[in-house]
């Protein structure tokens, strides 16, 4: 695994420990983050390995099932880095390799429509021509993010924030849904390219309505405008606020509503049932769950 002491990689790993699977974490040299710490407690075997050295990292590689990436970053990371991931997957002879996608259907998407999913179709025709069996997991948005980052739900005004249609279906999943499919793939030979995935799939009048039951209080939905004008105001705040070296600054969470408002990488049809001991968190739960921090955060 690549990328364990991250947010997603560290579930995916702790839920590959839970069924069963031996694991190995690859950890960048000298690396103090407590995770860590708590992976060598769950069993992970923890190699640290500078992915600049390819024969150490082939190494790492070696007598592995599946090589699972959940590293997040952009070109550096997404394309070089995960690159010589690859080419040390194919040099070590395994059969299989997962890449941090966990997304929208991007191949559905137009070239120049999102930065970082452009990054992942870039990578994903190196994956393409190598010699190695590759699955990737489209989940849609983290649903985690709707009482986080993601200025959706706006708990303050009892408003949802909407451009485009209220009626057009949107994916959702978990981080944790996310993690536990992935461990289920990664452990599973027979999976084909792609496996898309939504815990739930609301418009944003379905969001309304789980807003509205998970507080108790009436939201409204608030349209800005159509999808030209957040297309402007991306262009505007990408102007304004560059930030190139960010990974999610904010006119790249915008590009990934507009992707999901035009409907455009909507996932279908959905793989949920392959697993079944998966069961699906939906909006509501994660609305009640998070609703202390939530209305405190907007
Ligand atoms: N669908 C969605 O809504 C959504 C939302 C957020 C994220 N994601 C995706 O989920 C995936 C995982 O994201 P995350 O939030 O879990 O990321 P994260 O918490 O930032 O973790 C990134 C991981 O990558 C490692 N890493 C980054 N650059 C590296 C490098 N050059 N060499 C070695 N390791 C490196 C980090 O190591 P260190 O700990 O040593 O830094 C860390 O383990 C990404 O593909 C991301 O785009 C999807």
């Amino acid at each position: 695994m690549a990328g364990a002491t991250g947010d997603l990689g560290f579930r995916i790993a702790q839920e590959l420990r839970k069924r069963g699977a031996t694991v190995r974490a690859l950890v960048r040299p000298g690396s103090t983050k407590p995770q860590v710490a708590s992976l060598r407690e769950q069993g992970v075997g923890v190699v640290e390995v500078d992915f600049n050295d390819a024969p150490a990292l082939t190494q790492a590689c070696a007598g592995a099932a599946c090589v699972v990436s959940a590293l997040s970053g952009l070109r550096e990371v997404i394309v070089t880095a995960q690159a010589q991931l690859l080419d040390a997957a194919v040099a070590a002879g395994v059969p299989r390799f997962i890449p941090s996608d966990y997304s929208i259907d991007f191949t559905k998407l137009p070239e120049g429509s999102n930065r970082n999913l452009d990054l992942r179709r870039e990578f994903g025709r190196r994956l393409d021509q190598a010699p190695i069996a590759a699955t990737s997991i489209l989940n849609g948005m983290f649903m985690d993010l709707l009482t986080g980052q993601a200025p959706v739900i706006l708990f303050k005004i009892k408003r949802v924030l909407y451009w485009g249609s209220a009626d057009q279906p949107l994916d959702f999943t978990t981080i944790a849904n996310t993690a536990a499919f992935t461990a289920a793939a990664a452990l599973d030979p027979t999976t084909p390219r792609y496996l898309r995935v939504a815990g739930e799939v609301a418009t944003m009048r379905g969001l309304q309505a789980a807003a509205s039951a998970a507080t108790g209080q009436r939201f409204r939905r608030l349209r800005v405008g159509g999808l030209w004008l957040l297309k402007l105001l991306i262009k505007v705040t990408r102007r304004l606020v560059p930030a190139p070296q960010e990974v999610f600054p904010p006119w790249q969470g915008m590009q990934y509503l507009h992707n999901m408002f035009t409907g455009l990488p909507k996932l279908a049809p959905l793989d949920n049932a392959r697993y079944p001991d998966i069961r699906w968190t939906t909006v509501q739960e994660v609305l009640v769950a998070n609703l202390a921090t939530a209305q405190h955060a907007r």
